[in-house]
């Protein structure tokens, strides 16, 4: 057998991404190849606190790269943080953003980016028919992004989802131009997310492809990187949850991570429909929410997705190629990496589920479910997910 390329690269698309362990060097390079001379590093503020930024900064400052933190970044950042960045941005006189986190802070930071010369608010950019063409392109600043998570895929995506705390929803802000310019992605800022948050995170990328592989529509491309991203997560997820030092493991992560925001600009489904409102009304971990959720939407859509099911079967190499086959492997992945098998482990109740199965209903990713829900099936995925019943 030829012996395995080492697991480093510069790919082109969907944008340029620089990948690799060690990688995160070539930060000042990459602010160079923008012209960024002022840059705004966006963090959360646990990232704030560890070494890998202080040395980014650090390095950067060596440079003649005059580099400021704003970190007032919550985990499912709200408009408050986007706004607070925008003061910062614009008052600093920034000329570039350094997006660093997980999908919290890359979101957060693509949307001060992409607001920060922009007239109307926030808002008006939501993911809805052609309103991101309200947007004055030539205003945007670009973006460095520099994953720490494995999941999102938000640093080679063109949303950002960001909280309305007013309304409790999360509303997803789209322009083509929210893409990142140039992605670092450096497995090794991965190795200290804790277990829960790599399982978690980690179902995210497997969910954004499975998804983005079931929704209807012609999207061959979307679909052979669909596939090949979950047989990474099958065969790397649960070794990077037992060893988060796992650099192999990792680095497998954060491509199948990348492909799934690649893949999903196919469309996405009822998972994330039911994840979503539950993410905005109770603050759960996205991808955790997702994991929990996903075995009772599959099983909803199952007359819709059978057939490409049991061929996903066949390519992830599972013990038995049926649907029941796939829906058992997922079951116990599920139970390997330490997911909760209910919704009502992540508190969600019954007196929620009118409100939650509303929201769910007009989620923007509903459209893409192969099986159509409106409010009653949403309600019975949602009852089958508290219950735990299957
Ligand atoms: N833009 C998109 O396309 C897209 C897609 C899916 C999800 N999202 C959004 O992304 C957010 C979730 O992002 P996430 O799952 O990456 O989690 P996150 O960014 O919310 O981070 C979760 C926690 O992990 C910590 N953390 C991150 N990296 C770490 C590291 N290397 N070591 C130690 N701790 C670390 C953070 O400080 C935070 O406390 C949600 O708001 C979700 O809605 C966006
Ligand atoms: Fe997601």
């Amino acid at each position: 057998m030829a012996p395995a390329a080492p697991l480093v690269g510069n790919w082109n698309y969907p944008t340029a991404i620089r990948f690799g362990a060690g990688r995160i060097r070539a930060l000042a390079d990459a602010c160079r190849t923008l012209g960024f001379k002022r840059p705004l590093l966006v963090a959360d503020p646990a990232l704030a606190k560890l070494s890998m930024i202080s040395d980014a900064l650090i390095a950067l400052r060596k440079e003649g790269i005059e580099v400021a933190l704003f970190s007032d970044v919550k985990p499912n950042p709200v408009a408050a943080n986007v706004e607070a960045g925008i003061r910062v941005l614009r008052a600093g006189k920034h000329d570039g953003v350094i997006a660093w986190g997980g999908g919290s802070a890359i979101d957060a930071a693509k949307a001060i980016a992409f607001m920060a010369g922009q007239t109307r608010p926030l808002w008006d950019f939501e993911d809805i028919g052609d309103w991101w063409t309200r947007a004055n392109p030539a205003a945007i600043l670009s973006t460095i992004a520099v994953p720490t998570t494995a999941g999102t895929g938000s640093e080679t995506g063109r949303a950002s989802v960001i909280t309305n705390t007013e309304q409790h929803t999360k509303k997803v802000i789209f322009h083509p131009k929210m893409m990142p310019s140039i992605v670092i992605a450096d497995p090794e800022l991965t190795v200290g997310l804790p277990p829960t948050l790599t399982a978690g995170t980690g179902m995210d990328a497997f969910i954004h492809c499975f998804e983005a592989y079931c929704a209807p529509g012609y999207h061959p491309y979307a679909e052979g990187i669909a596939v090949e991203g979950m047989r990474l997560v099958k065969n790397n997820l649960a070794r990077a949850v037992k060893d988060g030092r796992d650099i192999e493991a990792r680095g497998h992560m954060l491509a199948a991570s990348q492909m799934g925001s690649t893949a999903f600009q196919k469309g996405l489904g009822a998972i994330h429909s039911l994840s979503h409102p539950v993410g905005a009304v109770l603050d759960t971990h996205h991808g955790l929410t997702n994991a929990v959720a996903m075995p009772y939407v599959v099983k909803f859509n199952r007359p819709a997705i059978e057939d490409k099911v049991v061929r996903l079967a066949r390519w992830l190499d599972l013990r038995t190629l049926t649907f029941d086959g796939f829906m058992q492997w997922m079951l116990d992945l599920r139970r390997e990496i330490g997911i909760p098998h209910t919704l009502a482990e992540l508190g969600v109740k019954a007196e929620h589920l009118d409100r939650l199965s509303e929201m769910a209903a007009v989620d923007p990713t509903a459209g893409g479910n192969p099986v159509k829900a409106g409010v009653p099936e949403m309600r019975r995925m949602f009852e089958a997910a508290v219950s735990g019943r299957l």
